[in-house]
Parts: structure tokens; sequence; C-alpha cells
């Protein structure tokens, strides 16, 4: 397409690559594996992931996306036509976790003002669960819309559409440049105030100390690739969708250095300042650091409540910060993946960016409100596990060996990178891609598959896991079989 929209600088790129890789994945979800697998030795088996499969898998699919310069399908279509179906289903995984990811956020958008006041009073358990989500007692049950939950959603959804609306340059990039400095600096002020309380650290203590036994163990590995993977946002479509928006003469493989850095950077930070805070409230409860830790949604609506109402002074206002630092980690996110699906929608029909971004945009919002019902918090969870063991890891997968040793695409896209970028990738690439990550998301795929069918997730009922689980992450193949299948308006050119 002769009109590609374009990042007005290579800066605001990077800013966006870096705000859909910075999510809530780096501040509930990092410092908890790092803890459960070794601490202090979790840092060995991490950045050799961070090495061997994150910096790689960023090089290959900038690569892809500014060389093809398209959506995730249009990118693989022109690649090898036989491969679009693959950019689709990845387009299907993103429109899925789209869906739930809005309700996380309009969650912290509530909890950044039930800071004030501290709404959740002397119970932030009962008050999360029983109050504001009104959870259902089944998971199945649908109950009847939240109207605590269903409005911050609109407007999370509000603010998506309007960042789309405008543009990648005009946009996202702006969205990015504001939102990200403003997490950063609430984010640094949050964890240096962390760091000065007491008990910090003894949290500080509990998250360094090295568990050397584990570095045997080969869970510990998968954990790392596990969350190096879905930390830096690739196999999502995302990263080739952005890319396919640079200029022609970019350095592909120092933006992929900078971002996936900048992640870890996040990652650590984050680490820092939640267990410097665990510290504080194991101190207060004079209990050890290890009976305080959790993560997810248990960390930010539960614990942190708790951590909050506990602080010296100022409460409101860290509350406040730390809710609206989820807001916007979580935006930028959401943003990037809803982009997926509106790139690919738009080239393949041929039809306006506005056009894409309501009928896209708008199919998730409406799904999005299953999350705002009183069952909500089940499908959730669900299709979260799911969705990201059977969908964002297994395309990825199936990405790597599909453009290494089906297509072998690699030498082609080894030279597009090296001539355009200040450092060549060779030997320790072609490795990482070619042997090191299909082996170890192989071996995790096998494990994940059999613990799955050996045990229903969190024990929910097999029915329930049919549709909610197993059942999304099907249909995001078939889904993506389906759109690609279908014809390319006539104005596009595949090859
Ligand atoms: N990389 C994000 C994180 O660490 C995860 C994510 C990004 C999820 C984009 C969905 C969409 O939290
Ligand atoms: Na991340």
């Amino acid at each position: 397409m002769e009109n590609r929209p374009q990042w007005g600088t290579r800066a605001g790129f990077i800013l966006a690559a870096i705000g859909s890789a910075v999510g809530l994945g780096n501040i509930w979800r990092f410092p908890a594996v790092a803890y459960e697998n070794g601490g202090g030795a979790f840092f060995i088996p991490y950045l050799f992931a961070l090495l061997t499969a994150g910096i790689p898998l960023l090089i290959m699919e900038f690569t892809i996306g500014h060389k093809y310069r398209g959506s995730s399908p249009l990118s693989l279509a022109r690649m090898n036509k036989k491969w679009e179906w693959l950019g689709w289903w990845q387009v299907a995984v993103s429109f899925v976790i789209s869906t739930y990811y809005a309700g996380i956020i309009a969650w912290s958008g509530s909890y950044a003002f039930f800071s004030f006041g501290e709404k959740w009073g002397k119970d932030p358990e009962g008050f999360f669960f029983g109050n504001y989500l009104k959870l259902a007692e089944t998971p199945g049950d649908i109950g009847g819309i939240v109207p605590g939950v269903f409005w911050p959603m609109v407007l999370v959804w509000g603010v998506t559409f309007f960042v789309l609306l405008k543009g990648v340059k005009k946009g996202i990039e702006v969205a990015s440049k504001i939102m990200i400095p403003t997490l950063i600096v609430l984010f640094l002020i949050i964890v240096i105030r962390a760091l000065t309380l007491d008990g910090a650290a003894q949290g500080l203590d509990a998250f360094f100390k090295p568990n050397w036994d584990t570095i045997a163990d080969p869970k510990v590995w998968v954990a790392a690739y596990g969350q190096i993977f879905f930390s830096l946002s690739i196999g999502f479509a995302i990263m080739i969708t952005y890319s396919s928006y640079l200029p022609e003469k970019t350095d592909l493989t120092n933006s992929a250095f900078i971002t996936g850095f900048a992640n870890s950077g996040f990652e650590l930070l984050a680490g820092i300042g939640v267990f410097a805070a665990l510290g504080f409230m194991a101190n207060q409860a004079n209990v050890p650091v290890s009976e305080v830790v959790a993560g997810g949604v248990g960390l930010a609506f539960v614990v942190f409540p708790r951590i909050i109402s506990e602080f010296p002074a100022f409460n409101g206002f860290f509350g406040f910060a730390f809710f609206t630092c989820l807001v916007l980690a979580g935006l930028t996110s959401l943003i990037s993946i809803v982009e997926t699906y509106v790139a690919g929608v738009q080239e393949k029909f041929n039809i306006s960016r506005t056009k894409a971004v309501l009928v896209g945009g708008g199919l998730s919002a409406l799904l999005s409100i299953l999350i705002a019902t009183r069952g909500g918090l089940y499908f959730l969870d669900a299709a979260d596990y799911f969705i990201n063991q059977f969908g964002v890891a297994l395309a990825g997968l199936v990405e790597v060996i599909a453009v290494v040793w089906v297509m072998k695409e690699l030498k082609n896209l080894q030279n597009h990178t090296n001539e355009i970028s200040d450092v060549s990738v060779g030997t320790w690439w072609r490795f990482s891609l070619g042997i090191i990550t299909p082996v170890v998301l192989g071996y995790m795929m096998v494990q994940n598959l059999v613990t799955n069918i050996k045990e229903n997730y969190e024990g929910y009922p097999t029915s329930f896991l049919l549709y909610s689980g197993w059942g999304v992450a099907v249909a995001a193949i078939i889904i993506g079989i389906v759109l690609a299948a279908i014809k390319w308006d006539k104005d596009i050119t595949i090859s």
C-alpha cells in the first residue's frame, strides 16, 4: 500500500514497542515468578531466555514487519501464501486477550479512586470479590452486569478508540510518548517510597536470595522462557504490526535490544518495588515474607490495598499512583493488541482505518461485556490461562518453526536486518531461533498439554473449561484458518 502510516520518529516507535511490552506482566507476574523459581538464581535462566529467545525473536518479528510492510497476516501472506493463517491465528489470539485485558484495566481504574478513603475498608478480599466484582458462586454462571465494572470498562474502551482513531503517529505514538514517561516517573516514586519503608530490606532479601537447587530443574527454565515470551509481547502479531510502520532506513537490531532491555529493566524495578512493599507488610504483621507473597489479581487487588492501608502517610496518593501505573501499563498494551486486528482487517478488506477501528474494536468491546458480569472473573481466568499457553506460546512456536524450517526464510531476514542495522546478527541469532527456541518451547508445550489433560486448571469443572478454556484456544485457530480462506481485496498486492 502506497500511503502506509508511519511513525514520526524511531524513538516514538521504540516507546510504543516498550508500551506494548511493559504491561501487567511486568508488575504483577514477574516478581512472583522470579521468587517462586529460585529468587536471585532465577536471573541466570531469565537472562539466558532473554538472549536466546526474547531478543532474537523480537529482531525476527521487527524484520518481518519491516521487510513485508504489513500486519501479521499480510506480512506472512507475502512471505508465503500458505502461512497467512498463522497471522490470523495470532490476530485472533490478540482479539481474545483484548476482551478481558480491558476488564483488568477497568478494575485498576476503579481502585485508583477507591484508594482515597480506602474504600476496601478492613477486608480488601471480601470487598474485591464481594462488594466490587459481586462474583457469582459457580464458574460459568453469568448472573447479570455489574455497573461498577461496566462503566469504567466503557471508559477504557473510549480512550482506546480515541487513540486508535487518531492513527499510528498522532494516536499510538503520541499516547505512548505521554503514558510511558508518566508511568516510569510514577513507578519510580512508588519504588523509592517502598524502599524506605520498615521491613523493605527483608523483602529484598527474600526476593534476591538465590536458591541454587532450582537451577537444574527444567521447570525453572520453562518458567523463564514463558515469562520472557509473554513479557515481550512476541507471538502476538503486535511487534510485526508495529515494525511495519517504520521508515525504510531503521536500525532494527538495535531497536530490539533497547525494547528488550527496557522491558526487563522495568521488570526488575517492579520486583524490587513489590518485594520492598511485601517486606513492609510482613514486618507490620510480624510474619515471614514468604507468607505474604502473591502475584496476579490477588497481589494487585487484595494484597496491595492492605499494604496501602498500612502506609504511614499519604495512603491515598500512593494507592492512586500504584493503580494509575497499572492503568497506564495496561492501556498501552491494550492499544497494541487492538492495533493488530485493526491493521489486519483494514488491509484484508481494504477499508478505512476508522471503519476497521469501529468494527474490530467494537466487536471486542461488545464481547468484553461478559467480563463485566458477575461471572466475569472466571471467564477471564480460564481464557487468560488457555490463550497464553495454547495461543500465544503455541503460535510463537509454530511461527519460528515455519519461518526457519519450513519457509527457510531466516537467511533472507538476516540479510535484510543486517543491511540496515549497525550490529549484524549471525550465528548466535540463527542458532537461537533455529534450535534453542523451538526445543525449549516445544518441550514447554508438551509439558503443558500433559499437565492440562491430566488435571483441570484451578479445579474448574470440565464442561466450563471446554468452552472458556480449550474452546477459546481452538476457536482462535479455526478463525485464523477461516479468515485466511477469504480473498484479499483486489487492490492489495500480496506478492
Ligand atoms: N507484554 C505484556 C506484559 O508484560 C503482555 C501483553 C501485551 C498482553 C500486550 C497483551 C497484550 O504484561
Ligand atoms: Na512485559
